[in-house]
C-alpha cells in the first residue's frame, strides 16, 4: 500500500493569513477511521473556501484539509462494510470541517458517512452535483412538498451562477418551472439560459424591497442560496401562500423580518441541511439525481474540470463570490 498522498494543506502562516500548498502527506497523518478511499474526484464548495480560507466556525484546527465532497475506491474498510475497490460517495458529515478532506488522494472515514455510488452518475458527474447538487434537490423537494407546481408562476432563484444556485435553476427547469435566476454576474446570462432559466435578473431587483414592509407579489416560489437581507427581500415579493427553501449565507447569516409575509400571504420559510442528514435520506436523494432527476447533458455545462493543484486559486474565486458552476477536482490531472 502506498504510504504517501498529494493534499493541500491549508494553514495559518501569520496571524488570521492562511496558505493553501499542494502537499505530500503520509497515511499515518489521516485520523483512525475504518474505511480508507482512493479520491479519483472531489469538488469545491463555498464551506471548502471558507475553510481554506481561516474562517473558525468551520474549521478549528490548522493545519487542515478542506474538502467536503469526494468519491473514489475503497482501498481498505476495517469495519468490513465494503469491498476492496467498491466505488463509494461522501458529502457533508464532518468532512472537510474538522477532518481531513476530500482535495486529497486519500481520506479516512467513519463507513457510515459514505454511499455506494449510484447507478448512472459516473464518479465525475456524482462531483459535478457533490454537496451543492444534493442542496439544490433538498431545495427543490422542499418545494413540492409545500405543493409547489410549474403552473404556479416563476420560481426565484437567487445566487444563480454559484453551485447550488445553477444546478437549481437545471432541476427546476428539467421539472418544468419557469426560472427567474438572480445574479450579480449578468454576464453569465447565456450561462444561466443555457441551463434552462427562463429570465435572468441583476441582483439589485431585489433590493428597493428592502425599505418597504412588503413588496408587490412577483414569484411564486423560490430557492435562497445568498440569505441575510436577500432572503427577506424574497419573502417579501412572494404571491400568496408561496414559499421559500432558504439553505445559504452567501451575502450573511443575519436577516432583520417583520411578520407581515406570514400573517398575511400565508408564506413558507422552508429550511434545508445536507450536512447531517441521515444517510438513508441522502441515499434517496442521489438515486433521484441519478434517475428521474438526471439533468444529462447541463452536467457538462455545469462543470469546468480542474487539477488539485488548481484547487487554491479556485477557493478564492469561490471565496470571493466570483465562482460560476461547478469545479470538479480530478485527481488524475
Ligand atoms: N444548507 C446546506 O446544507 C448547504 C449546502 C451547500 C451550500 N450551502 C450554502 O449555500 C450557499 C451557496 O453555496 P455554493 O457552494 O453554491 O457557493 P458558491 O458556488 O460560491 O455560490 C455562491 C453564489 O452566491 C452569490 N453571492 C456571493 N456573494 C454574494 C453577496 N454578497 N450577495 C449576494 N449574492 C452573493 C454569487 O452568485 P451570483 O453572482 O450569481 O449572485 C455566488 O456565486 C453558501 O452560503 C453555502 O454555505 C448550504
Amino acid at each position: 500500500m502506498e504510504k504517501t498522498f498529494r493534499a493541500i494543506l491549508v494553514d495559518e502562516v501569520a496571524a488570521g493569513k492562511y496558505d493553501q500548498q499542494l502537499v505530500e502527506r503520509r497515511l499515518d497523518q489521516l485520523p483512525d477511521n475504518p474505511l480508507l478511499l482512493a479520491v479519483s474526484h472531489s469538488s469545491l464548495n463555498y464551506k471548502d473556501a471558507l475553510s481554506a480560507f481561516g474562517n473558525r466556525a468551520i474549521t478549528r484546527v490548522y493545519p487542515h484539509t478542506p474538502g467536503i465532497d469526494a468519491v473514489g475506491s475503497v482501498v481498505e474498510d476495517k469495519s468490513g462494510t465494503y469491498a476492496r475497490g467498491r466505488q463509494l460517495l461522501v458529502t457533508g458529515y464532518d468532512l472537510g470541517m474538522n477532518t481531513p478532506g476530500g482535495l486529497a488522494e486519500r481520506i479516512a472515514i467513519p463507513a457510515g458517512w459514505a454511499l455506494p455510488l449510484p447507478e448512472g452518475l459516473s464518479a465525475r458527474e456524482s462531483m459535478i452535483l457533490g454537496t451543492a447538487g444534493l442542496t439544490a434537490a433538498l431545495c427543490v423537494e422542499k418545494l413540492l412538498e409545500a405543493g409547489a407546481g410549474p403552473e404556479d408562476g416563476e420560481v426565484l432563484v437567487t445566487g444563480a451562477t454559484g453551485g447550488v444556485g445553477s444546478i437549481a435553476v437545471s432541476l427546476l427547469a428539467h421539472l418544468g418551472f419557469r426560472v427567474a435566476a438572480v445574479t450579480g454576474k449578468l454576464e453569465s446570462a447565456e450561462f444561466l439560459t443555457g441551463l434552462g432559466a427562463w429570465k435572468v435578473l441583476d441582483r439589485d431587483t431585489l433590493a428597493p424591497f428592502a425599505s418597504k414592509a412588503m413588496a408587490k407579489p412577483l414569484w411564486a416560489w423560490a430557492v435562497d442560496t445568498v440569505g441575510g437581507e436577500t432572503l427577506f427581500n424574497v419573502i417579501k415579493s412572494l404571491s400568496y401562500g408561496g414559499g421559500v427553501a432558504a439553505c445559504g449565507m452567501a451575502s450573511g447569516a443575519q436577516f432583520q423580518a417583520n411578520v407581515f409575509p406570514f400573517i398575511l400571504r400565508g408564506i413558507s420559510l422552508l429550511g434545508v441541511d445536507s450536512v447531517e442528514l441521515p444517510l438513508e435520506k441522502k441515499a434517496a436523494v442521489w438515486e433521484k439525481l441519478a434517475g428521474d432527476w438526471y439533468i444529462g447533458e447541463q452536467l457538462d455545462r455545469l462543470a469546468e474540470d480542474i487539477s488539485l493543484e488548481q484547487a487554491p486559486e479556485f477557493l478564492a474565486r469561490l471565496h470571493r463570490g466570483h465562482g460560476i458552476g461547478r469545479y470538479v477536482v480530478d485527481m488524475s490531472r
